[in-house]
């Protein structure tokens, strides 16, 4: 079958009509990697897998809710998109606005976006305008200006984004046949762990699997506040992109992980790094210090079972999804900090050869 992207290919378990004017850019189909080593260092004989969502059009998984709340939106007559964003929700409103031929505006807390996604934002036509403050800051904004009904709102606050997103599970049920028995994921705006237990929720309903996943959620030591039940007022991560003070979707996250009997953990900036270097040179797969949130938070409850913290008991034989949420590309200032490599230089075949050991 030739892909046509999540709303063709999800269609009856999505809020679109037919004569809703599919905005796509073929998002979605990421693939579901097999990660031997990862799996190794888990060990009990559990499968881990890992759901690339940097492989999507815009470079994250924001592109299947916005596929769906584009489309909706310029079917109900919207002239200007607007959304506040740590970059990848800024990235994929301003791709699927060109796409659509509509204005994009996007608000983006001062000097917190990386360069990969500020220089998306910027090439795909979005008026870009900085606000003092955090994205909790830039949200805020953005509620207010979308009182005026002809901006409409691509934060996952539209629950347009929320059923695009809830895509993932459904793929991830389709490649593995059932549903795994936990699914890890970064938690930033807490949209997506909302968005994927509802996913696991509607086809299990529906009778497409026989199980739903436990969820476990990572947010950033010093961005946690579902973790620690309370606001943060100035949030501060390496992990730029979950960066967040006061989520969204907190209630969402909330029942995602108690309806699933799953757990919210935080990981720090040094875990999130060190996860992020150890998955593109173990498995090849580089992705952005936000999605290393999960890596990190699995490693995480496998060295710390038996106490209480970011403890889960991982059974034996149990089928593991991470999802890995953008692509490394996104930030490549943080990459080459994180490699501490200073690269030499090796003009003569001498040098290099003495450079490599040989
Ligand atoms: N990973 C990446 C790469 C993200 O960009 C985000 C959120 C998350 C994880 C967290 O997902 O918010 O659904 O819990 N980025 C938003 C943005 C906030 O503006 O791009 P969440």
């Amino acid at each position: 079958m030739i892909w046509k992207g999540v709303i063709e290919a999800y269609r009856p378990f999505l809020p679109v009509t037919p004569t809703t004017p599919v905005v796509t850019l073929l998002e979605g189909n990421t693939p579901l990697i097999f990660s031997p080593r990862l799996s190794a260092k888990v060990g009990r004989d559990c499968k881990v897998h890992i759901k690339y969502e940097g492989l999507n059009p815009t470079g994250s998984f924001k592109d299947r809710g916005m596929t769906v709340a584009l489309s909706l939106a310029v079917e109900r007559g919207a002239r200007h998109v607007i959304c506040a964003s740590t970059g990848n929700t800024s990235a994929s409103a301003a791709a699927y606005a060109a796409r659509a031929g509509i204005r994009c505006v996007v608000l983006l807390p001062f000097g917190k976006v990386s360069k990969g996604k500020l220089a998306q934002a910027l090439m795909y036509g979005a008026k870009c305008v900085t606000v003092e403050g955090n994205f909790d800051d830039a949200l805020r904004l953005v509620r207010e200006i979308g009182k005026d009904k002809t901006f409409a709102i691509m934060n996952s606050i539209n629950p347009d984004r929320i059923e695009g997103q809830k895509t993932a599970a459904f793929e991830i049920i389709e490649t593995l046949g059932e549903a795994p028995d936990f699914h890890f994921l970064p938690v930033g705006n807490a949209g997506n762990i909302t968005a994927c237990w509802r996913g696991y929720c509607e086809w299990h309903a529906a009778g497409r699997s026989k199980k739903r996943p436990r969820m476990v959620g990572f947010e950033a030591a010093g961005a946690a506040p579902i973790v620690h039940d309370a606001v943060v007022e100035k949030p501060s991560t390496v992990a730029t992109a979950i960066q967040i003070g006061n989520p969204a979707s907190w209630k969402g996250a909330v029942e995602a992980r108690d309806a699933s009997n799953g757990l919210i953990g935080a990981v720090t900036d040094q875990e999130i790094l060190a996860a992020q270097s150890w998955l593109a040179s173990h498995e090849g797969i580089f992705v952005e210090p936000a999605s290393a949130a999960s890596i990190a938070g699995l490693l995480k409850c496998v060295e710390s079972e038996g106490r209480p913290a970011e403890s889960i008991l991982l059974a034996p034989g149990s089928s593991i999804v991470c999802t890995v949420t953008g692509h490394g590309l996104k930030d490549p200032d943080t990459a080459i900090a994180n490699s501490g490599e200073a690269i030499p230089c090796g003009p003569t075949v001498a040098a290099v050869l003495k450079i490599i050991g040989k």
